[in-house]
């Protein structure tokens, strides 16, 4: 969820929409905004995306100069207009994001007080909890800080009060908020994305702390009450204004945004002239004594990050550990023996992720984090930030954060070898140069378009499908799939092409589309004779090669989708591209919401 507050002089309805436009890739099920008004609070929410809030909106005018928004990705109650923030009583209006654990208990507590709800969210009992707090006689500061005590969980807030026209109070555990500074005006917001039309002054809040908002300033206040000082940072979110050009979707323009800045990431760890790899700016961090990694994050992340083992452990020689994070931070693992702990985030907002990371540095481990955001959460709090450089990503469906995670990843393990003396100078020279290929090659595979958008056509009468992969080509099979049942919910599976015959063989009749990813390395032949396997029970296959595979294959396959011969440090990269097309396409024919599909968000800051 994506939260908004303004304190100030003009009317902030419009403005509040307009910041919630920037938040909307935190969720899109419903939206709302609270103002105070002449007549006192007021609200207007509405189902599904912002626009509907904001017809409504104009249909409907809200007055006031102070007020708050959010933007839902529904955790607690579906997402209806009865559900959708902000929540009010007659005393004050809040927003939320995260999940108020114990919030049973709190409401049982408050309904026994004859307290009543309106709502199925857990959002809810902030709201009444101060409203009972003020009813026993607190001032609103006191009332916030009386329930910021009992409330459980990961959370931001914001709050406003009848009657405080000059009053906007925020606090923040576990899910980002900042503090934006404007002329007799201030805002508060889950990012400084969402600021950056109104401010660049910007003061992140730290984990327990809470502010308190006039026109003229802040204060900041930790847990106990104390005021706190937080650091002043100009923000470089400026207000970058994004629009699809030519494209009909935002996911259509990232996959095509690919070559410049899978190629603008690689210039960071690599020096192109010399063909020595290396860190990025000001990054410290000594690959030198690490042995043992482990690495996590989610989703696509999770499968760069499954794709970098692949790349460590061959280039480098590390071990690699690899969890999803919300499984790292519940493991209990003991650690022993890793030397560093690195994470991949697009957002570096991912709740699961960030909290995996907290562990790794309360267990006294180096952390670093490969993120596309460099004024994130996890870019600020891990030792080592590694950015991508793959620019603000809009559809929901990641593309070019992924290649550029890749990207990153296997320059980095380049880098890592060579520091550990497992790679010579000549080796990686030779491995730059190949990663130097990468945009040249993703141009290549846009070349087979028209071919894959008939093959899309095509899986759209399916229900089903299936992706196998051997070696780095393997996570490849699980993003392909993972991809294609995003945005088109089409069910898709990923498999180690070895594990087909333990189980998923099964499935195969002439109805099951079978995609196999075999780039022709040191693996090709096996993945072949599984690829025999599906072909001898009917399955329809779609092969995913170069030209040396495309000769050597021995079956047939429905369709073969042929790019050029390539390195293979590179194939991970490169074949990401035609399965992310596929994915495009097939979504497009169905007539999904290709860049908002159902149910996700671009960041999810709730575990
Ligand atoms: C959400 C998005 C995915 C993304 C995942 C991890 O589920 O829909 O596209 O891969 O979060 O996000 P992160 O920002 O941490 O990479």
């Amino acid at each position: 969820c994506g939260i908004i507050g303004i304190v100030g002089t003009n009317p902030v309805a419009h403005r509040l929409v307009e910041a919630l436009k920037r938040l909307e890739y935190r969720g899109y099920d419903s939206a709302g905004i609270a103002t105070l008004g002449p007549d006192g609070l007021d609200r207007r929410r509405a189902e599904g995306k912002l626009v509907n809030l904001e017809r409504f909106v104009g249909e409907n005018p809200l007055p006031g100069t102070i007020g708050i928004g959010h933007t839902r990705w529904a955790t607690h109650g579906v997402p209806t207009v009865r559900n959708a923030h902000p929540h009010a009583t007659q005393r004050l209006a809040v927003v939320h994001n995260g999940i108020i654990e114990n919030f049973r208990e709190l409401r049982a507590e408050l309904e026994r007080d004859g307290y009543r709800f309106e709502s199925d969210t857990d959002s809810e009992v902030v709201a009444v909890h101060a409203t009972r707090a003020m009813d026993r006689g607190a001032a609103p500061r006191e009332a916030v800080h009386t329930t910021l005590r009992r409330l459980e969980g990961a959370f931001s807030l914001a709050f406003i009060f009848a009657g405080e026209e000059n009053l906007l109070i925020g606090a923040r555990r576990g899910s980002p908020l900042a503090v934006g500074e404007g002329r007799g005006e201030m805002f508060l917001g889950s990012d400084a994305i969402a600021l950056s039309p109104f401010t660049d002054a910007i003061r992140y809040l730290e984990d327990g702390d809470w502010v308190v908002l006039d026109r003229d300033g802040a204060t900041i206040l930790d847990a106990e009450g104390r005021a706190v000082e937080r650091v002043l940072t100009r923000s470089v979110g400026k207000p970058f204004y994004v629009d699809k050009g030519n494209y009909r979707h935002f996911m259509q323009k990232e996959i095509y945004e690919q070559p410049e800045v899978v190629g603008h990431t690689l210039g960071a760890y690599v020096d192109m002239t010399s063909g020595r790899s290396r860190l990025p700016g000001e990054v410290a961090l000594d690959f030198g004594a690490v042995r043992r990694m482990a690495l996590s994050a989610c989703g696509t992340g999770y499968y760069a990050a499954l794709t970098g083992r692949y790349f460590f452990e061959r280039y480098a020689r590390i071990a690699c550990d690899l969890d999803v994070a919300s499984e790292f931070r519940y493991r209990e693992s003991p650690l022993d023996g890793v030397d560093l702990a690195l994470f991949v985030s697009q957002s570096g907002e991912t709740a699961d992720t960030l909290a995996s990371l907290r562990y790794a540095k309360a267990a006294g481990l180096k952390t670093a984090a490969i993120v596309n955001v460099p004024e994130s959460t996890i870019a600020r709090e891990a030792d080592a930030a590694l950015p991508t450089l793959a620019g603000p990503e809009i559809g929901v469906a990641s593309t070019k954060a992924f290649t550029c995670q890749l990207t990153a990843l296997a320059a980095l393990s380049v880098r890592a070898g060579v520091e550990r003396g497992r790679i010579s100078g000549a080796e990686e020279a030779e491995l730059t140069r190949a990663l130097s290929e990468a945009p040249r090659m993703i141009a290549e595979a846009f070349k087979l378009e028209s071919q894959i958008e008939a093959i899309a056509r095509e899986m759209t009468t399916h229900r089903h499908a299936l992706f196998l992969g051997r070696g780095s080509s393997f996570p490849l099979a699980l993003e392909g799939a993972l991809k294609l049942k995003e945005i088109s919910y089409i069910h898709a599976e990923g498999y180690a092409a070895g594990e087909l015959k333990h189980g998923p063989i099964a499935l195969i009749d002439e109805t099951m589309p079978v995609i196999v990813i075999a780039p022709y390395d040191g693996v090709f032949e096996k993945t072949v004779s599984n690829m025999q396997e599906v072909a001898a029970r009917g399955g329809r296959i779609i092969l995913v090669t170069d030209e040396k595979g495309a000769k050597a294959a021995p079956v047939a396959a429905a369709a073969t989708l042929v790019l050029p011969d390539m390195p293979e440090i590179l194939t991970p990269i490169v074949y990401a591209v035609p399965l992310q097309m596929l994915a495009y396409h097939t979504a497009v024919h169905m007539g999904t919401d290709v860049d908002q599909p159902r149910n996700l968000a671009k960041s999810v800051t709730v575990e």
